[in-house]
């Protein structure tokens, strides 16, 4: 039995783009990701009385979950606070740990909720690297995306698991299914991700379920789509590892046609794609699950104020970042 006294700690971790592949990748296809310079930062500290305590700045929410004689008192699932919660609780019983008093859980982040920025994967990653820290866990960083994933379960269904990876390990890299992922490395150090929000909100388990009932209706036509996004996105590591940013940006041109043909495009974020593609931008395609979210242009660094500015006139928000190296910190 470990017994805790400590003081407050934090740990950070990256939200993130995909480049391409996102939905083919639930069915076993490669995509690719990269984690941003927007991080999601997350505190512990001990509470004097009994209880985990949950705030989060960004929805303004704050809960107390109870423990009694050493059980956990289960809030309703639905709860958006529900899933960290579980971490918590998970790894109190996982590693056998006696809290004296409670925990206040603190979470800031830049990354916008419900964008498909992977904001829920960063608040998981964030979550149980700071728990590790607290608690002396010394979790790798296989076990701290692993146990994130758990969370995401509850959030998402079934996610192929890209969003807690990318938090984790930060970079760009290739992930399938089945085999995990391995980083690609590139400095991408010219290229500017420019991300409009198309202000819809998009739902990744019921977008993930559409794209999936009318996979299962025309199986004949989907199959090859999926196989040639699966060719799209091994192009695509090519590009990066030589920086080439013009086939790259074809290459993204291409995965939104394939996202259109499944389903998850809409009038709006057609026109920011070729809004963006009008600006000036080498590629333009819906990141994330679709039927809102966001779409992410790129351009070298020089161009991308340009298309900023051009997209904020059609887009309440509208985001510059680039590709961050750091995962989980
Ligand atoms: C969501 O960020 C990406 C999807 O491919 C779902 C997933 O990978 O779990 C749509």
């Amino acid at each position: 039995m470990i017994v805790i006294y400590m003081n407050k700690i934090k740990a950070s971790a990256p939200g993130k783009v995909i480049l391409a592949g996102e939905h083919f990748v639930v069915e076993n296809q490669p995509a690719i990701a990269s984690a941003i310079n927007l991080r999601t930062s997350v505190y512990i500290s001990t509470r004097i009385k009994k209880g985990i305590e949950i705030y989060s700045k960004n929805y303004d929410l704050h809960r107390l979950y109870k423990i009694e004689n050493g059980s956990f008192h289960d809030k309703l699932i639905e709860d958006k606070l529900y899933p960290i919660y579980f971490l918590v609780k998970y790894l109190l019983n996982t590693y056998n740990i006696e809290v004296r008093g409670g925990l206040i859980i603190t979470i800031d982040s830049d990354i916008p909720p419900g964008s498909g920025l992977g904001s829920s994967a960063a608040v998981s990653v964030a979550t149980v690297a700071a728990l590790s820290k607290f608690f002396n866990l010394n979790l790798s960083l296989e076990d701290i995306s692993k146990i994130a994933y758990k969370a995401e379960e509850i959030i998402h269904g079934k996610p192929s698991g890209i969003d807690n990876t990318i938090s984790t390990f930060g970079g760009v890299i290739l992930y399938k299914k089945t085999e995990g992922f391995i980083r690609i490395n590139s400095k991408l150090s010219d290229m500017a991700l420019i991300l409009a929000d198309s202000g819809i909100p998009r739902f990744t388990k019921d977008m993930v379920l559409k794209v999936q009932k009318l996979r299962k209706k025309y199986p004949e036509i989907f199959d090859p789509i999926y196989y040639a996004a699966g060719k799209l996105v091994r192009n695509m590591v090519d590009a990066i590892k030589s920086e080439d940013l013009i086939r790259l940006g074809e290459l993204m041109n291409i995965n939104h046609g394939l996202l259109s043909t499944i389903g998850v495009s809409n009038m709006f974020l057609e026109k920011i794609v070729y809004t963006s593609r009008k600006l000036g931008a080498l590629g333009a395609k819906i990141t994330g699950a679709g039927g809102g979210g966001l779409v992410l242009a790129i351009s070298r660094k020089e161009r991308a104020i340009h298309i900023y500015n051009g997209l904020k006139e059609i887009c309440k928000k509208v985001i510059l970042t680039e590709v961050s190296e750091k995962g989980v910190l």
